[in-house]
């Protein structure tokens, strides 16, 4: 059975919840490899949401093993309101979930410091999730970070903590004039909800490698998009983890040469959450009909997606950095009822030269002009697909365009959010 990695090929939110939720299904192990709660991945069963935002997507599935991989960074308490909320909902989460204990602990004083740094930079924001994930990475980068495994060793714990906040205390009352959470507060709290989740602690790495040794099937279940990867995408307006292929090995404790598939997901379109380089990006009543059709509201935060037009250059840097295998193609529904539809095909440089590759020195950016070819759209409600055959011409003859300026095949269509509203393409019958 193969172990296959699914990634997000734009900015996030490009349905990979649903797409992992699907896949799990002949899956044994989902492995969360990084990111943190800044993720929001919706699951639609029935008439039910469920968005998930620490737990990887085989939770809903009995029998699987669901395992937080030591490359997430974890607010306990915002994991253990996410395991209890679906608790209530008839979830067996213990049953179901497993957390590496090198996993890094978000705090409270990460929260606090995200939101400052943002204030900070005024104009220059990222427009971060506010979650503390960039403060607590960079700790964790700084050596100064607190693990899961060290939280349940009481003195450990206890030196840990004193030393960080000795330096968070300094730093915050004498930069920005506020004071962190008091130790002996933090220290009980913190205590109590590692507590909880002690029974759930494994050594992550070690229970991925003995499954793909025992033949079991693992998906590894990428967070965040390839555009938002700290070294691949638009720096600096990214989140601070690996979010492609190249983040497993050190999130999930994985060789890499076992990874037997690459996939990734992408929107039939573009979206983007927070500050940053947009290509393709609309501004005009276009971009917001994708909003409206496309309900393009984040999952996290619930900010407003900024939206746009496919970026063919963005996607095929994405597919080749990834040496992705294939991709699922989403929301292709959101395009009906558009006269006419545009890919981002090239684009134009500041001094008027174009380009057809992504670029790699990327200071001007927000200077560069989408070129866009221009498709012919189509009027049908696509959403009860289960082929290609139903689809209309023109929508085939899209996905075959997109397809081939990605240069990977599309393996699989979703029309829909529903759990049924996809279905495998043979890229080999694709239209030409
Ligand atoms: P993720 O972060 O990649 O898991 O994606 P999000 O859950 O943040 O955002 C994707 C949104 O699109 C969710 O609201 C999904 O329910 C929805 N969605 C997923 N696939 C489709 C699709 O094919 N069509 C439509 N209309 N919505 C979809
Ligand atoms: P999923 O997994 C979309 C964006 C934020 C911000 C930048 C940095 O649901 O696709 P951070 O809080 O990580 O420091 O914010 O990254 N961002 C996401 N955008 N989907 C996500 O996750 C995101 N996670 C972070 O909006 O621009
Ligand atoms: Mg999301």
């Amino acid at each position: 059975m193969p172990s296959t990695a699914v990634i997000g090929l734009q900015w996030g939110d490009e349905g990979k919840g649903k797409v992992i939720d699907s896949l799990a299904a002949d899956a044994d192990l989902v492995v969360r490899f990084a990111g943190g709660n800044n993720a929001g991945h919706t699951v639609w069963v029935g008439q039910d949401k469920y968005v998930l935002h620490l737990i990887p997507g085989g939770i809903l599935h009995e029998g699987k093993t669901n395992l937080i991989g030591r490359g997430v960074v974890v607010d306990l308490e915002a994991l253990i309101e996410e395991i209890d909320g679906l608790k209530e909902r008839g979830v067996p989460v213990e049953e179901r979930l497993r957390i590496d204990g090198r996993v890094h602990v978000i705090f409270p004083y990460h929260c606090q410091i995200d939101g400052l740094v943002e204030t900070w930079r005024g104009e220059g924001r990222i427009g971060t999730t506010g979650r503390g994930i960039g403060p607590a990475y960079a700790d964790k980068v700084a050596r100064t970070g607190i693990r899961l495994a060290d939280v349940l060793e009481a003195e450990t714990f206890e030196a840990r903590l004193r030393a960080a906040l000795a330096e968070k205390t300094a730093i915050m009352s004498k930069v920005y004039g506020v004071e962190p959470e008091p130790y002996d507060d933090l220290f009980e709290k913190t205590r109590a909800l590692a507590e909880r989740l002690r029974p759930l602690v494994v050594d992550g790495g070690d229970l991925a490698r003995k499954a793909h040794q025992a033949g079991q099937s693992i998906l590894f279940e990428g967070a965040q998009g390839v555009m938002l990867d700290l070294d691949a995408g638009t720096y600096p307006y990214v989140t601070s983890s690996w979010t492609g292929v190249a983040g497993i090995a050190g999130g999930a404790g994985f060789p890499p040469n076992r990874i037997d598939r690459s996939l990734a997901v992408s929107k039939a379109y573009c979206t983007r959450v927070g500050e940053g380089p947009f290509p393709s990006e609309l501004h005009c009543e276009t971009g917001q009909k994708l909003r409206d059709q496309g309900n393009e509201y984040g999952a996290t935060t619930g900010r407003p997606r900024r939206c746009g037009w496919f970026d063919a250059l963005q996607a095929r840097y994405s597919c080749a950095l990834n040496g992705l295998d294939g991709v699922f193609v989403t929301n292709l529904d959101v395009l009906s009822g558009f006269e006419e539809i545009s890919v981002c095909v090239a684009y134009e440089l500041p001094d008027g030269t174009q380009v057809t590759d992504y670029p790699a020195e990327l200071g001007s950016i927000n200077e560069i002009k989408p070129v866009f070819q221009s498709l012919p759209g189509w009027s049908e409600d696509i959403t009860q697909a289960t082929c290609l055959e139903d689809l209309p011409p023109a929508c085939r003859d899209y996905v075959a365009f997109i397809e081939k300026q990605m240069q990977v095949p599309v393996i699989c269509l979703s029309v829909g959010p529903g759990r049924k509203q996809m279905f495998e393409c043979d890229p080999a019958q694709a239209p030409a």
